[in-house]
């Protein structure tokens, strides 16, 4: 099967980015988002992407120009209904997932494949509210969407095998990696990562390092780009705390507990980076 036209449902931090990466790659995008204030906003952030991207001599103005004239903004679902591939980025809740993917159902064609950017939630849950649960994947793309090199992209139990390839095929055509990863929460990344995260955190209770310290350690020690408290508040601090509780849900395991510390933070509102103030303190 080809993927000719591309629908994203979302048009977040996320979305936004996913849009922008398909449409670099020459796919016609129709991205939707709620109300026309918020899509406004993902557009805007895309622009503003592009337009560094334009001063930073990565791409020519009349490059971001044909890219930006790829992208269809919309607040109606229905407009996503000549699509043959749509990445699901709305907000990190099962029951709207559902809600999305059973109105995507009933707007697309029978052979239009439906894929979720979760990074924690199965993707079985999604494809069951679907009358197409063998065309449904997960393609789980990394922030910033742009600029970070994986995909990994999910088979569920009830997968066809022909649809995962031609989801496969399609991240490569965007001119990312992708890596297959069984639909288990987390898949392989957040697997990992949440419970490193959570880690830093108990240990920063725990009176092991100053935040500072530990950052440092792991940016000279293991060559990450970002320290894990940068990479809390890079990620939100709520996001974290979100894909945490579902994990633990999940597995029962206390590896994805969320420390203490982390709820206190969130209930104060800070975020990290898009509140103004996380681990770090970014109002200056
Ligand atoms: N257009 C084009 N290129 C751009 C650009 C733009 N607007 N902005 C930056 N770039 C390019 C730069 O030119 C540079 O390219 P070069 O190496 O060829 O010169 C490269 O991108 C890096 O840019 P910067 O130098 O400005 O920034 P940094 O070197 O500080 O890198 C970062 C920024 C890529 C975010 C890096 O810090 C990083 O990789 N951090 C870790 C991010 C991470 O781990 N993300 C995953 C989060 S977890 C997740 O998403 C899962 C979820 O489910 C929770």
């Amino acid at each position: 099967m080809q993927i000719k036209h591309v629908g994203v449902v979302g048009c977040g931090l996320m979305g936004s980015g996913i849009a922008q990466v398909c449409a670099q790659a020459g796919y016609p995008v129709t991205v939707r988002e709620i109300s026309q204030d918020l899509l406004d906003k993902g557009l805007q952030s895309i622009h503003k992407f592009l337009s560094t991207g334009v001063e930073r001599k990565k791409l020519t103005e009349e490059q971001k120009n044909q890219i930006l004239g790829r992208i269809k903004g919309t607040t109606r679902l229905e407009d996503l209904g000549n699509c043959d591939l749509i990445i699901e980025a709305v907000v990190e809740d099962i029951h709207i997932k559902k809600e999305v993917f059973g109105a995507l159902d009933k707007i697309c064609p029978p052979e239009t494949i439906l894929a979720s950017n979760t990074s924690s939630l199965t993707i079985i849950e999604m494809a069951a509210a679907t009358g197409r649960p063998d065309r449904v994947v997960g393609l789980h793309f990394f922030n910033p969407a742009p600029l970070m090199k994986l995909v990994e992209v999910v088979r569920t139990i009830a997968t066809n095998d022909e649809v995962f390839q031609t989801a496969f095929e399609f991240v490569k055509s965007l001119g990312k990696e992708p890596v297959a990863a069984k639909d288990n929460s987390g898949f392989i990344v957040n697997f990992l990562l949440i419970p490193y995260l959570l880690g830093a955190i108990r240990a920063l209770e725990n009176g092991l390092a100053s935040k500072e310290d530990i950052d440092k350690a792991m940016k000279l020690g293991c060559g990450y780009p970002m320290g894990p408290f940068e990479l809390l508040d890079f990620v939100g601090l709520d996001t974290t705390y979100k894909v945490a509780n579902i994990l633990f849900e999940e597995y029962r395991d206390r590896l994805y507990a969320p420390p203490p510390l982390l709820k206190k933070m969130v209930l104060a509102g800070y975020l990290g980076r898009k509140s103004g103030k996380g681990f770090y303190d970014y109002t200056k």
